[in-house]
């Protein structure tokens, strides 16, 4: 009964202007690594999961890069949104979609903008979490200890009682807290990062999301005949424009009362932004780390630098700063402000 379902349709706009709505980071080898994040995220489950319970789930607009680069899944195993309104709405989709073929599925929900150093360790946290889940009306989610104030992210509180083999209740959990809020648990000690990889029975994760979100349950409802069958493509076009635009962290994790956590060591990084991507990179003896063929750097120190045109680039002085360049677009900004490189494309557009 085991599935996994990879979330691509998102758009990675910490990414700009490398990540584009046209082509978004999960379809990018953002690293250099000869590999895109879909395709990596796609070979950590090939060991463990059956290929044809694999499952990606994107906008429409993405079906072609999906199919390119993952030649071996097969087409129906890759399901189109008509529009974007972040997980919630997906994780209804296809929890429904599975509930309706295999009442005991029990699914992973794996986002593409990872890297995960130790797909060993990785499984082995992941069919611990499946064991669990497969038997209680659970959400587990794994926790990765959290290394500074980061507000991306999702923050667990747990208790200290292991309730299953590396297993724990959670307490609280806190989606993008602001930076002060953010320093008060990491000072604390008490909370784990969320890494957004959930396991749960499609079966569990309906029930949270009736109790939780049921204008959203009863949408997908009401159509739920539809799906599994050829009207399904009419069916989404219906249900889309009528969904709120809402994450599965805010709407079910940040409520639910049967959330647990498996705090988790293998080597796990978001590539969500230019910070956490600098982090993954090499860098030189000044801490900058210089992604590109013709980039001459002088007295800089700990910047970001991608440019990968065939222009010469020469930057001086600069110091923390994240230096992107792509063929439309130039884009120069302090490391501290990535989490506001999403409002500036908003500004571009209304600008430009
Ligand atoms: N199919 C589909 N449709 N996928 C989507 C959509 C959508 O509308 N929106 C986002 N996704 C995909 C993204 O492509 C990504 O793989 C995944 O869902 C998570 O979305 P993000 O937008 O990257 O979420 P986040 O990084 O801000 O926050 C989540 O991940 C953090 C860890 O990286 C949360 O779960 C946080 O709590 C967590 O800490
Ligand atoms: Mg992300």
């Amino acid at each position: 009964h085991h599935y996994v379902i990879i979330l691509a349709g998102g758009i990675g706009s910490r990414l700009w202007p490398k990540s584009l709505i046209a082509k978004p980071k999960q379809f990018l080898d953002i690293l250099n690594i000869g590999k895109t994040l879909i395709q990596q995220t796609y070979e950590r489950f090939v060991p463990f999961i059956k290929k044809e319970n694999i499952f990606v789930i994107t906008h429409q607009d993405y079906l072609r890069f999906a199919q390119q680069q993952l030649p071996d899944l097969a087409i129906e195993n890759i399901l189109v949104e008509p529009s974007r309104k972040s997980t919630a709405p997906c994780v209804t989709y296809i929890s429904m979609k599975l509930m309706a073929r295999d009442p005991e599925a029990n699914l992973i929900i794996a986002p593409s903008d990872h890297i995960i150093f130790d797909t060993e360790v990785f499984s082995q946290f992941v069919l611990t979490a499946l064991d669990f889940s497969a038997h209680l009306n659970s959400l587990v989610t794994l926790g990765i200890k959290p290394l500074y104030p980061n507000t991306g992210y999702g923050y667990i509180q747990y208790e200290t009682r292991e309730v299953a083999s590396d297993i724990y209740k959670v307490k609280t959990f806190t989606e993008k807290p602001n930076l002060e809020l953010a320093k008060v648990f990491i000072e604390s000690g008490e909370f784990l990062w969320n890494s957004g990889i959930f396991i749960w029975r499609a079966k569990s994760v309906l029930k949270a999301i009736e109790k939780h979100l049921p204008e959203l349950y009863e949408i997908f409802d009401a159509e739920k005949e539809y799906l599994n069958t050829p009207q399904e493509r009419e069916a989404l076009d219906r249900i889309y424009p009528l969904c709120t635009n809402i994450s599965i962290d805010f709407a079910i994790m940040e409520k639910s009362e049967n959330v647990y956590v498996i705090p988790s060591s293998f080597g796990w990084s978001d590539l969500g932004t230019w910070n956490s991507t600098y982090e993954n990179l090499e860098k030189d003896y000044l801490g900058n780390a210089v992604h590109g063929k013709h980039i001459l750097v002088i007295d800089a120190t700990k910047c970001m630098i991608s440019a990968n045109n065939n222009k010469l680039v020469v930057l001086q002085g600069l110091d923390d700063f994240i230096v992107i360049d792509t063929p439309e677009t130039l884009l120069v900004c302090k490391k501290d402000k990535e989490q506001e490189i999403k409002d500036y494309i908003a500004e571009v557009k209304r600008n430009f």
